[in-house]
């Protein structure tokens, strides 16, 4: 197969030429070609077909142990400006790293193939929808985006003799000289030697080095939301780090929520999370990547970008997420898993009992108690979206779902309550840019410090965070006030002062999103605090839930004194953006310091 479409010919001859692949094969997305790539795939050594009685048509692969998780140090934004990049991105001169990259690039294809991918990020011819094409030399990278995206002749179709497309270039990194045996993960294991790299300006994403995730899966972060961002402030949209749920209530009324947490905060957990209360549905739309345009109506329509889940296995369990265990009970990819006894997958607290022994995601012997864990923290499954036993039946409309709440949240032992409404769009916008998280054993970094990650979209944003605010702020001017949705800021993950979860959480969070339901309809109380809305204390539904009437105390205290510490360090986040920083929000400081009685 080839294309009628003369500019991407082009562009796939010359990057073929440079990267020198014994073939090109240009992908049809056919479930043939999806099998026939799977068994590539395990006679190469890389993929362990899983027990078919346990888990039909799924596969387990083992990375490279210097390979296992996307690389912020390594990821550039490269602006023609600097300034554009913005203190949130590593960058570097584009004409620059094109020319160092050009000399990695230089026959790194030799004795592989080069796949060419097709793929729309939304439903294929949404007008939210936008298509890109990724050139890579990993198989794997083909059958997840299988999994995780809409590829094949049917993108070409769409694209015509002269459509648009994001242009994304994936190497290994790992050429093999004539005879030479493949590893069954190739990369280049050298740090320095990988890129992620984005050319806003000319939409162009050129990765080299890992297979792993984000990394390599370049429709995902690369295209979604570094390149995506770039266009929404260009064109007027938004691309965001989101989950999007649908949620009915009793009576029946369905509401959309957009959730912006950081990477492993729950997002998967929240998209499709098993309400706790009687009478409330909760249908997943997306866990990752959500794409936001007004409609004709004024109001936000969301589409989920992407047709499957690149979810964190670790902490997965029939007692944290059923419905995404029931996801993964055939045709999904697992990577960086253990490999049990009778051949199925395992990760640390899946069951309450382990497995007596397994293989390890390093290939090495493993037992519950060799002082090792069996999975990699940042293990992950890729799983079909369709097979979500709760994915709601309009998910993939190519209108979109009309968005009533966004909602922003992230992981703080302290300091941030439960739940706050935010007074304003402005004031929405305000509570999602001083937004932070403590990292956990999935990012690299000291676990437990705090780091700002505006909307969850630090290590995605492909401009100045700057003028992303400023972006947000402007959104919001786009319609009447009364069609904007309704922001929220979010907090599971409070702690007492000897270390306890204070809130539930998991199922237990649809208490939380029907308070914010029943303040859209004028029904809940709230208390006026320095920060915004806070539910008063008999306003959350916490019906067949014991919880400590102290506990539930701390758990919605705004202590000024802790908001006092958290201004300065809201100021010094806010200097890192220097003139950037739209005035709006540095009002919207001010206002929150006089409110603290500072
Ligand atoms: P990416 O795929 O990396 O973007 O991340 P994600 O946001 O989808 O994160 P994921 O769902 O993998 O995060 C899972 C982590 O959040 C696990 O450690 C869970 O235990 C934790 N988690 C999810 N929901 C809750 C909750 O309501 N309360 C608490 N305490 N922890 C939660
Ligand atoms: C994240 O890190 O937010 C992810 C996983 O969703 S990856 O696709 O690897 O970026
Ligand atoms: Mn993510």
């Amino acid at each position: 197969m080839t294309t009628r479409h003369s500019g991407l010919a082009k562009w796939v001859g010359e990057m073929a030429a440079m990267c020198r692949p014994d073939n090109v094969y240009w992908c049809d997305g056919s479930k043939e070609e999806y099998q026939r790539m799977l068994d590539l795939l395990i006679r190469s050594g890389a993929a362990t077909p899983l027990n078919p009685a346990l888990r039909p048509e799924c596969y387990l692969f083992r990375s490279d142990p210097s390979d296992v998780a996307r690389v912020e140090d390594r990821t550039f934004v490269c602006s023609r400006n600097r300034d554009d990049a913005g203190p949130n991105n590593n960058w570097a001169d584009p004409e620059e790293i094109r020319a160092a990259m050009r000399k990695s690039y230089d026959g790194c294809m030799r004795g592989r193939t080069m796949y060419v991918i097709p793929y729309s990020m939304g439903p294929i011819g949404s007008p939210i929808s936008n298509i890109g094409v990724e050139l890579t030399d990993s198989p794997y990278v083909v059958v997840n985006m299988y999994i995780m995206t809409r590829m094949g002749s049917r993108v070409l179709d769409q694209l015509g003799t002269d459509g648009e497309f994001v242009r994304g270039l994936h190497s290994v990194g790992a050429p093999l000289a004539p005879g030479e045996a493949d590893r069954p993960w190739p990369c280049n294991p050298d740090l320095s030697k990988k890129y992620i790299t984005h050319f806003p300006e000319t939409r162009e994403i050129w990765s080299y080095g890992s297979g792993y995730g984000g990394n390599a899966l370049l429709g995902k972060k690369c295209h979604s939301l570094r390149i995506a961002s770039v266009q929404a402030r260009d064109e007027g949209w938004l691309a965001e780090h989101m989950v999007i749920l649908k949620l009915t209530s009793p009576s029946g009324r369905v509401y959309h929520v957009a959730g912006a947490l950081p990477s492993a905060c729950g997002k998967t957990n929240l998209a499709m999370m098993q309400p706790s209360l009687p009478g409330w549905t909760l249908q997943t739309i997306g866990d990752d990547i959500c794409w936001m345009k007004f409609g004709p109506d004024g109001r936000l329509y969301a589409v989920n970008a992407e047709t499957g889940f690149f979810g964190v296995a670790p902490g997965t369990s029939m007692k944290s997420n059923p419905n995404a265990m029931l996801t993964l009970r055939r045709e999904c990819i697992f990577t960086n898993c253990v490999l049990t006894p009778d051949n199925d997958v395992w990760w640390e607290d899946m069951t309450d009992t382990p497995p007596p022994r397994g293989i390890d995601w390093q290939g090495k012997e493993w037992t519950p108690n060799c002082g090792r864990k069996g999975a990699h923290p940042n293990a992950r499954f890729t799983a079909p979206a369709r097979l979500c036993p709760v994915i709601a039946p309009d998910w993939e409309d190519p209108r979109g779902v009309p968005i009533d709440i966004i909602l922003f949240g992230g992981r703080r032992t302290t300091t941030v309550p439960l739940v706050t409404e935010a007074r304003s769009w402005k004031h929405g916008v305000f509570l999602g840019s001083i937004m932070g998280s403590e990292l956990t054993a999935a990012a690299f970094g000291v676990v437990g410090t705090l780091r700002r990650d505006p909307m969850a979209m630090l290590p995605f944003c492909g401009y100045n965070m700057g003028d992303y605010f400023a972006h947000w702020l402007r959104m919001g001017g786009r319609t009447s006030p009364e069609k904007l949705p309704r922001m929220y800021y979010v907090n599971w993950f409070r702690k007492s002062d000897d270390g306890r979860w204070l809130w539930p959480g998991f199922g237990e969070n649809i208490r939380v999103l029907k308070w914010m339901v029943e303040r859209l309809e004028g029904r809940a109380g709230a208390v006026d605090t320095p920060i915004g809305f806070v539910p008063t204390m008999d306003a959350l539904d916490l019906t067949g839930l014991s919880i400590q009437p102290q506990d539930l105390d701390l758990l919605l205290k705004v202590d000024p004194a802790d908001w006092n510490k958290e201004l300065a360090d809201i100021e010094r986040h806010y200097d890192s953006f220097g003139n950037r920083l739209p005035a709006a929000l540095r009002e919207e400081l001010a206002a929150l310091g006089r409110r603290l009685g500072g």
